[in-house]
């Protein structure tokens, strides 16, 4: 009798497996867009340079944008939905509050309705935008893989499942296998940091009463942690004040690593890669040879584009609102 109860249980875990099988591996396509849409990597190009002109913050907020979406949910723009009056999204959770430029996919979008209605995707349109910003400082560029769907669901209080500037590697390497990427995942995209800027309070506690038996964080070169002391003063009255989060920072280029060899990183995160010896080798590697990581990082990018992707859904009209 436990045979054959066992065996119509197996073939259900079997159809089962399959199931997810299906479900997790995205079948994104390079052409997606190729019948139904052929010019759309075209406008949302015109609306990043164009709003990149006017705002040279705008690239590193675009990538940031893509990092966070499909952290939560999957790339799923998600980020992008606006809050309603039973629910705060996901743009109003507290690590969402300093990203910025959503104008500038409103705008792409806008454009893409008019030239292919309900045809792209507001995820899709995050991807291309993220790929986009990377080519036009200077780094590499990919095919972005598309046919992402929407979502309808998008909670602020799930933003706490971001990685957070004070995570080690352990920390950081636990919360991006939870999403399929691994340790050269974290070294090569936290790359993006290349580009932007921090405020003081995402490292300000590496400043002063770090330890009980340090003052400041002891993987901070010297002089560098007392210019960022001057430049988040305490009572810290500018609350705009921070600091760019390589020397080079609307450059795409390596210099993030040659920061991180100079203990010249931003974010407990950052210097992390460089104090642990599972990453520092890498962080070396990348520090010393910028074309290896361009290849890193946009292999890597490619992967965190395939995260919890939704191949059936909604294509939404406008990207703040579910249809
Ligand atoms: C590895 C874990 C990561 C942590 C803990 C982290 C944390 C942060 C924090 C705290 C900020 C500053 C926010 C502010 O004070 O305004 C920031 C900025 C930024 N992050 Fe990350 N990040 C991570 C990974 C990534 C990844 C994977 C990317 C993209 C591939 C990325 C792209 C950026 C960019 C471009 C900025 C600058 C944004 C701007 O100038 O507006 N980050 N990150």
């Amino acid at each position: 009798m436990a045979t054959l109860e066992q065996k119509p249980r197996s073939c259900v875990i079997i159809a089962l497996l399959l199931v997810m099988v299906s479900l997790s591996r995205a079948v994104l396509d390079a052409h997606y867009y190729d019948q139904t849409c052929p010019q759309a990597e075209e406008i949302i190009l015109q609306a990043v340079q164009n709003a990149t002109r006017h705002d040279p913050k705008v690239p590193a907020r675009l990538l940031r944008m893509f990092f966070h979406d499909c952290f939560i949910r999957g790339c799923d723009a998600s980020l992008l939905l606006d809050s309603t009056p039973g629910n705060q999204a996901e743009k109003n959770g507290p690590p969402n509050i300093s990203v910025r430029a959503f104008y500038v996919i409103d705008d792409a979008k806008a454009k893409l309705e008019m030239a292919c209605p309900h045809e792209v995707s507001c995820a899709d349109v995050i991807a291309i935008a993220a790929r986009d910003v990377v080519a036009m400082a200077g780094g590499p560029y990919w095919n972005v893989l598309k046919g992402r769907k929407d979502g309808r669901v998008s909670n602020a209080s799930e933003t706490i499942n971001l990685p957070a500037p004070t995570f080690n590697v352990t920390q950081l390497l636990q919360s991006f296998a939870k999403r399929g990427l691994g340790l050269k995942d974290v070294v090569a995209l936290s790359g993006g940091h290349t580009l932007g800027f921090s405020h003081c309070s995402s490292f300000e506690a590496r400043l002063r009463n770090f330890s009980s038996t340090h003052d400041v964080d002891p993987t901070f070169n010297h002089a560098f942690a007392q210019q960022l002391k001057t430049e988040c003063s305490k009572p810290n009255r500018d609350r705009n004040a921070g600091q760019f989060l390589d020397a080079t920072s609307s450059t795409f280029d390596n210099d993030y690593y040659r920061r991180l060899v100079a203990g010249e990183g931003v974010f407990g995160s950052d210097q992390a890669l460089y104090s642990d010896y599972r990453t520092r080798w890498m962080v070396n590697l990348l520090a010393q040879d910028q074309s290896l990581f361009f290849s890193e990082f946009a292999a890597s990018m490619v992967r965190l584009g395939n995260v919890g992707v939704r191949e059936v859904g909604e294509v939404r009209i406008k990207c703040r609102a579910v249809n």
